[in-house]
């Protein structure tokens, strides 16, 4: 079913023949990108963490232009910036655009960002050629994504996909801010959260641009690709507890050393992971209270993020490591607790999404590159409530992602805007 156009012209900015210049998109993305990451916590780099000042401000930023762009916006009550744009046909089904506006600590200015600007360009380019659309489009910028600030990701999709658990209410941040406080701090109703429930829309579709975060598309010198599934993840951290001791006095057949015993857990969980494809493993971050110099560390807690495209992979490694983390606490005498922090199951996406995606990519004349994703999106939390689509978009610079040496071109992002609006209007 082709959409109607005024003066019946084709939807002129997917076949290429835009009225505007080329790359006018992908070079308005880039500017927008670069003005949101003008709000950092920190004085130099890029950091946006939940409800902190930089975050408020990205947040107005974003509910300013999608009001210019012509949607009805409101921010709700954990921060998700939420742009709605109706369908004249009536009992119409909702397309629901997105992705999330925080970052990682020190972070590049696309991970995110990227989707949401480049739905909002298309957005506004579908509202200057009045593109009349058979469902209601909304486009959500979410507001928590990495679960930096409290090791719990997607909190943001969670809450708009009525899977916001209340008990994170009290779980405390690094300085012992609860939940709920940063979200009264922030001016919102930490009661409001527990009651979200599932999407009232009648949803047709989730579909999430993001900057592709690995090396593939590079190496294939594509500009984009359709995703076919998004890794399962499972998150935990390792208390390592021995006897903390003189550095001097402590000889080195009596040890009870913590950080010792996690230097091997570290490389077992790389020795576990390297080798099988698409599996992944990684220590993060590795916390030693009240280290110094001079002492035999008595305590240490490890992240786990351990990865792989499908559940059954990821889970075998899961407990091998666990095996191997019982074996250097038994030979070291040192105890291991491990505590779950999130388990999320692996997500294939929807074939039919995948196919329009392709359609609309070749349509572009690009080849059609399909690659799993490594990393987690908040596509993930409309899984079992919608079909799921997503289409990475080139990472240049080796692919390198959650650092400021994070690149995408305007060229690139232009075409993704183009493919994105000739799926829009090309809904049959
Ligand atoms: O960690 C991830 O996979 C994502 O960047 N939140
Ligand atoms: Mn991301
Ligand atoms: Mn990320």
């Amino acid at each position: 079913m082709r959409v109607e156009r005024p003066n019946g012209r084709d939807s002129a900015i997917a076949n290429g023949r835009s009225t505007a210049p080329a790359e006018v998109f992908g070079s308005r993305i880039l500017a927008l990108a670069d003005r949101l990451a003008q709000h950092s916590d920190t004085a130099d780099g890029l950091s946006c963490t939940f409800f902190t000042p930089a975050h408020r401000a990205v947040a107005a930023d974003l509910k300013r232009w999608m009001g210019e762009a012509g949607l009805a916006v409101e921010v709700d009550a954990i921060g998700n910036v939420i742009g709605r744009l109706r369908s004249s046909k009536s009992g119409a089904k909702t397309v629901v655009l997105g992705s999330h506006y925080d970052t990682v600590v020190n972070a590049g200015k696309y991970d995110g960002r990227l989707g949401i600007l480049t739905a909002l360009v298309v957005i506004e380019q579908l509202k200057t050629l009045k593109c009349q659309l058979p469902f209601n489009l909304n486009l959500i910028a979410f507001s928590e994504e990495e679960g930096v600030r409290f090791s719990i990701p997607y909190i943001g999709s969670r809450a708009v996909t009525g899977r916001f658990d209340p008990d994170l209410l009290q779980r405390t941040d690094a300085m012992g801010h609860t939940f709920a406080e940063i979200v009264r701090v922030a001016g919102f109703d930490p009661g409001e959260l527990a009651a979200f429930e599932r999407p009232r829309d009648n949803l047709q579709a989730y579909l999430e641009v993001h900057i592709e975060q690995g090396p593939v598309l590079l190496n294939r010198d594509v500009p984009l690709g359709v995703v076919t599934a998004i890794s399962g993840g499972v998150r935990q951290t390792v208390t390592i507890t021995g006897t903390r001791n003189h550095a001097g006095s402590t000889p080195m057949d009596m040890r009870h050393d913590a950080l010792a015993a996690a230097a091997e857990v570290i490389l077992a969980v790389e020795r576990r992971c390297r080798g099988v494809p698409g599996l992944v493993g990684t220590v993060g971050k590795v916390e030693i209270p009240n280290s110094a110099i001079n002492v035999v560390a008595g305590t240490c807690t490890l992240s786990l993020d351990i990865r792989a495209p499908d559940d059954r992979t990821r889970d075998a490694a899961v407990s091998d490591i666990h095996h191997e983390i019982g074996c250097v606490a038994a030979r070291r005498g040192v105890a291991a607790l491990i505590k779950e922090l999130m388990r999320m199951a692996a997500v294939p996406c929807s074939p039919q999404l995948r196919a329009r995606l392709a359609g609309a990519i070749a349509r572009a004349g690009l080849p059609i590159v399909e690659l799993p994703s490594g990393a987690g999106h908040d596509a993930v939390m409309f899984d079992g409530l919608t079909e799921v689509g997503m289409l990475f978009v080139r990472c240049g610079n080796g692919g390198i992602s959650h650092s400021p040496l994070e690149t995408v071109t305007a060229e690139d992002a232009d075409i993704a805007a183009r493919v994105l609006f000739d799926v829009l209007t090309n809904w049959n």
